[in-house]
């Protein structure tokens, strides 16, 4: 699906279908009155017959009014106009992207006059056509790379365009960010969706390389010897139980000279069984999606690239799988990090925050003007934000207020949790500088966000825990993309 601007009012457009939107109590947008006023009052008497509601999430399709160029007009409903916010407009794009009608090709939508709430005033063009140009999106996403039938995508909107009345270059800029966001952000879906036989360390690392390759990006992926050489030896102690040998990856993004970097540091567990703490059987699979951290590490720089956005960014990835076997690390065992600092491996099913704190270590060498790690890392965060908040930890309150902002904007929420030293004493260990896990039962995802703390003394950092966020179950099982939009968000901002 591919997205442009048009200047044209909505009875005039040249499309197959052309979206407008109507409110719930029977007011009109300003494009849906021009098609009442041209079409002789087909959009009113579509309300008053009670076939178009103006409720969210509905739609009415209508065919061949006179007076209209375009054969097809979708009526969208966007409910109480004082209730229309950031999510609604989502909602409203991603129902006219599939109310349009199987015959739509090309859909114009005019959705700048649709006024999107946010705090006392209202969101610009430049945020609605990035949002739009996302959510529309998700509709067309499909995972059937490995199906033997593909599904169909011969019909329904292929070609986007956004109503315009005058030239705004905001706006065009705002589309161009959304499709480069979306992109990433199918990046990252289809690598978190993709089986844990084919999604491997070493397929990361390739994947890697093809962005390198598209983008112009530095990219290092290093080897077992070379992970061994770096004295990663808490990165490695997870690898052990695994055939599959680990990757250490290094992703460089350029876009402003010899500027300090963000970087931003990804889990890459292609499969997480918990190892010897093996995990119960149901639902396993879903471990599978452990590498989504790292997913979205590349989603955001692709992101960023495709902007061409001035600043650096570094991408570190630690990718490995965690399994049992005769050679698996032991509850029990002592490991040495990079950093010098011992760990007593007390569950081996919390790998994470091994494979991070080393990344963490790694990337003091380029003196980063920030470092952000984003892993799938506690079920603990799922208990307390579920589904909907990526849990945010920082130990600096600018970067902490920046991430929140970020996520307003990009619609793709966080909520902060706390990084304090009163929790230090629930991973004392009688024989090494720490343990990797706390007290069952108590504060873990805050527990491993003060574990990975004692690795980042050396520069600003923020981790967001995306373990509630990052896939959905049941029926919609599959990755959400998120938090690249977050991600992607703070970036732009970082760089304006
Ligand atoms: N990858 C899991 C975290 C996870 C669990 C994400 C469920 C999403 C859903 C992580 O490696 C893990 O197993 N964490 C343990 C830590 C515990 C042993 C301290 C957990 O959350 O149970
Ligand atoms: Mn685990
Ligand atoms: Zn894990």
């Amino acid at each position: 699906m591919d997205f442009s601007t048009k200047l044209a009012s909505a009875e005039t457009a040249k499309a197959d279908c052309v979206a407008v939107g109507i409110y719930a109590d029977g007011d009109l947008t300003p494009a849906a009155r021009r098609i009442d006023l041209a079409s002789k009052g087909a959009v009113r008497a579509a309300i008053k017959s009670g076939d178009a509601t103006g409720k969210r999430g509905t739609t009415l399709l209508l065919r061949a009014l006179a007076g209209v160029a375009a054969p097809r007009v979708l009526l969208v409903g966007l409910g109480k106009r004082e209730e229309f916010g950031d999510k609604a407009f989502g909602e409203a794009v991603r129902a006219a992207a599939k109310g349009a009608g199987a015959g739509t090709r090309e859909l114009a939508i005019a959705a700048t006059d649709w006024v999107v709430k946010a705090g006392n005033g209202a969101r610009d063009g430049a945020w609605q056509a990035r949002q739009l140009a996302i959510a529309a999106r998700e509709t067309v996403f499909r995972s059937d790379e490995l199906k033997s039938k593909k599904d169909d995508n011969s019909t329904g909107p292929a070609h986007v365009q956004l109503l315009l009345e005058k030239r705004d270059a905001a706006v065009e800029r705002g589309l161009k960010e959304g499709v480069a966001i979306a992109n990433g952000m199918a990046l990252t879906k289809r690598l978190g969706n993709l089986p844990p036989n084919v999604c491997t360390p070493t397929f990361l690392g390739e994947q890697a390389r093809k962005l390198g390759k598209e983008f112009k990006l530095g990219v290092d992926v290093f080897d077992r010897r070379q992970i061994e050489k770096l004295g990663m030896g808490s990165f490695l102690a997870v690898t052990r139980g695994s055939a599959e040998p680990p990757r250490l990856i290094v992703l460089k993004y350029n876009g402003a000279g010899k500027a300090a970097p963000i970087a931003l540091v990804g889990k890459g567990i292609t499969f997480d069984s918990g190892g010897i703490s093996l995990k119960p059987g149901a639902n396993m699979d879903e471990m599978k999606f452990d590498m989504c951290g790292a997913a979205s590490v590349l989603g955001a720089i692709r992101a960023a690239a495709e902007m061409k956005l001035k600043l650096n960014v570094v991408g570190v990835i630690a990718a490995c799988e965690n399994l049992p076997s005769g050679t698996a690390t032991k509850p029990g065992d002592i490991v040495t990090s990079m950093s010098g600092q011992t760990i007593e491996v007390l569950n081996t099913d919390a790998e994470g925050r091994l494979i991070l704190c080393d990344a963490l270590t790694y990337v003091e060498r380029f003196k980063p003007a920030a470092v952000i790690d984003i892993a799938t890392l506690t079920g603990a965060c799922v208990v307390a934000l579920g589904d909907v908040n990526t849990g945010l930890f920082a130990t600096d309150e600018e970067l902490a207020g920046e991430l929140l902002k970020a996520a307003k904007n990009a619609v793709d929420p966080a909520w902060r949790m706390p990084v304090e030293d009163d929790y230090q004493d629930q991973i004392k260990s009688n024989f090494a500088d720490m343990a990797n896990i706390g007290m069952p039962g108590k504060a873990g995802a805050v527990i491993a966000a003060c574990f990975l703390a004692r690795f980042t003394k050396a520069y600003k950092w923020a981790h967001l825990d995306i373990a509630g966020t990052a896939w959905k179950s049941g029926a919609a099982k599959g990755a959400t993309g998120r938090p690249v939009p977050l991600l992607a968000q703070f970036l732009m901002e970082r760089a304006a």
